[in-house]
């Protein structure tokens, strides 16, 4: 299905480095899980895959390194149609993390979870752990010696993602990723996806239905309903439709129903996506009485 009053973002699709090309897929039980799906994921971008349970966000990560074929229509990775050929070449730039990250760990000890990837891609001990090392690092784990088994989800999901690194992709495709968080951990993912983005040059694809997440992370967003993408631009255009959200059982996010709720909307000011750019036009605008402080340190 292609977007439907979709905003525009500027992306040329020759740019695309994955794009899912119409892609039909059912599951054996006859389930439809998606249909005609078009996405596109450009250099660089966090794009965000916003939908309620069961609109197809799982389905379509999986076909983004070819764990899950199309039934109809391609996936098209750096210009080449993911295939049986190539699946090992596309994994490598594609790393997946599942949303149950302990379907992901089954090595003894952290360390040797991570060098998993890197000692299949032929690279020797050596090598394997000092790209294992790193990615670490990148995740902040510092116990390498700890059975996997026994992490907590948040440390579970870290180490997952370290052993997606430790493969160098190019693109990171997450599930949830804060789900099971709690506030202070899901933050620091985020800012370990930004920093995936703006430090490693990694494009990222989170799906999710926390819109506060979305509002604060997300280049682009993408609306899934039905298996199908509705509509897809900026946050500010996709995240302030509120007809366009409760169309897809999804919400404005706090900031813009503050916004919203304040009458600021045909002010013609930007409009905010987090607490911070909330809290400075507030208080550009001189809607607090005058000597109040606003708490602007998010
Ligand atoms: N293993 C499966 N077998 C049958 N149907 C499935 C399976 N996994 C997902 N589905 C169905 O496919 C559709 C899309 O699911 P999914 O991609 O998991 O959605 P989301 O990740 O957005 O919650 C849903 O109708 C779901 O019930
Ligand atoms: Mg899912």
């Amino acid at each position: 299905m292609k977007p439907t009053g979709s905003t525009e973002v500027c992306h040329d699709d020759k740019d695309a480095i994955i794009h899912v090309d119409c892609v039909s897929h059912r599951y054996p039980d006859g389930t439809q899980g998606i249909h005609n799906m078009c996405f596109s994921v450009y250099p660089r971008e966090i794009v965000a895959l916003c939908g309620p349970n069961g609109a197809g966000k799982s389905t379509l990560i999986e076909h983004l390194n070819g764990l899950m074929m199309p039934d109809i229509g391609g996936v098209r990775v750096f210009g080449e149609d993911i295939c049986k050929d190539n699946l090992s070449k596309v994994r490598r730039l594609v790393g997946l993390v599942f949303q149950d990250a302990d379907s992901q760990l089954f090595s003894p000890t952290v360390l040797e979870d991570v060098m998993f990837g890197p000692l299949n891609l032929g690279l020797s001990q050596e090598e394997a752990r000092d790209r294992a090392e790193r990615a670490l690092d990148v995740v902040g784990i510092t116990d390498m010696d700890r059975i996997p088994h026994n992490l907590s989800g948040g440390q579970k999901r870290l180490v997952a993602i370290a052993g997606v690194l430790a493969m160098q992709p190019r693109i990171l495709a997450v599930d949830e990723p804060t789900g099971d968080l709690d506030p202070s951990n899901a933050r620091k993912m985020e800012l370990l996806l930004a920093s995936l983005r703006d430090d490693h040059g990694l494009s990222v694809v989170i799906a999710l239905h926390d819109m506060d997440m979305a509002a604060r992370i997300a280049d682009r967003v993408c609306i899934v309903k039905q298996g199908g993408i509705i509509a897809e631009g900026t946050p500010k255009d996709i995240l302030y439709n509120e007809a366009l959200l409760a169309s897809a059982g999804l919400e404005l996010p706090t900031v813009a129903r503050i916004f919203k709720g304040l009458g600021l909307e045909n002010e013609g000011v930007e409009l905010p996506l987090t607490v911070k750019q909330l809290l400075h036009l507030l208080e550009k605008d001189g809607l607090l009485r005058p000597g109040d402080r606003v708490r602007n340190d998010e």
